[in-house]
């Protein structure tokens, strides 16, 4: 079986480099952004056809969120335009598409304790586990959009595929949250975290075993569709910050701030924790908690 991975360079695209050799019946081809950039149909179609895939899984995208709040049509061009090819790329070799979107979709926030997902119609959440697929989509900020932009296009050209939004993915590998905190506190004495987003916490190795674990699942196709997957529970940005440095043994003056003191360009959503239901009865899987998976990653650096 050939699985193509587009943006192979990327968090996403090294996380699943780094589990594939436990899988020798998956032809693995890894396709980074010289060698298949998305943004351009022709490429798409010449690599497919080179290759034939079973499945592609989608890992490239724009993923600077405040920078495409001042580069819309870039972030648009990656992220809608993208999968749109890829997209119509798959149906032309009638190729599984797996896409990977956001929590940024949503624009949950809280009011007297409640979480709200959309700020005009003030609808409160259907479940105690948090966003679920059937939510409607609102978002803040171009990212945000672009994504949903994404998830569309494929929606529009293609029903063999499989979106499964995720939210704070780190990793060993790329840049990401984790690795921003533990430079910073070799850096400094002390430093102020976000304390009112609440979300969860991803390690992209886990993600990538789930990918594998849906293109190995034997109920195709009636499993198409919108997915969430995050690890388990909800923690807000500084409560991640605390448990980089307390498993790290690092010591650090950490102080927890509201949003309102650490302005950026881009809005981000105040509850972003994403029910996990849907893919953990559909493809029976079961999900760490992500303090013992932010264990696992940082033994890997
Ligand atoms: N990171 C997060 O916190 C987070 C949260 C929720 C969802 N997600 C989603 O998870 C997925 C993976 O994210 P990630 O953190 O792995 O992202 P990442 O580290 O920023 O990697 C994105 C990759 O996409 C490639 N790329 C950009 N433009 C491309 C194009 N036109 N054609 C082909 N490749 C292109 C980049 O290659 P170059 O470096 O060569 O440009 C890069 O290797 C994305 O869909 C993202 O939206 C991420």
């Amino acid at each position: 079986m050939v699985v193509l991975v587009t943006g192979a360079n990327g968090q996403l695209g090294q996380a699943i480099q780094s589990i594939s050799g436990k899988y020798p019946e998956i032809d693995f081809v890894f396709c980074s952004s010289s060698d298949l950039d998305i943004t351009n149909l022709e490429n798409c179609q010449a690599v497919f056809s080179n290759y034939q895939p079973q499945f592609c899984i989608n890992a490239a995208a724009y993923t600077a969120v405040d920078k495409a709040e001042s580069e819309p049509a870039k972030a648009f061009d990656i992220n809608a335009n993208g999968p749109e090819n890829l997209a119509i790329t798959c149906k032309k070799f009638n190729t599984i598409l797996i896409h990977i979107s956001t929590d940024f979709v949503f624009d949950a926030y809280f009011s007297d304790g409640i979480a709200y997902y959309d700020r005009e119609l003030r609808l409160p959440l259907k479940s105690d586990f948090g966003l679920t697929e059937t939510d409607v989509p609102f978002p803040s900020g171009v990212y945000g959009l672009t994504k949903l932009q994404g998830e569309q296009a494929i929606q529009a050209n293609w029903e063999k595929h499989f979106i499964i939004r995720t939210s704070w993915v780190y990793s060993q590998f790329g840049n990401n949250f984790m690795k921003t905190m533990l430079r910073l506190a070799s850096e400094r004495d002390s430093l102020s975290v976000v304390a009112d987003q609440i979300g969860t916490p991803t390690n992209a190795v886990d993600l990538a075993e789930v990918l594998i674990k849906i293109i190995q699942s034997s109920n195709h196709p009636s499993s198409f569709g919108i997915y969430n997957f995050s690890n388990e529970r909800q923690c807000s940005w500084y409560d991640f910050a605390n448990e980089i440095f307390r498993q790290k043994g690092v010591s650090i003056d950490l102080k927890p701030i509201p949003t309102s003191a650490y302005p950026t360009p881009a809005k981000r959503p105040a509850y972003s924790v994403l029910d996990k239901t849907k893919i953990k009865s559909t493809f029976d899987i079961k999900i760490n908690d992500w303090q013992t998976s932010l264990s696992a990653c940082l033994k890997q650096l």
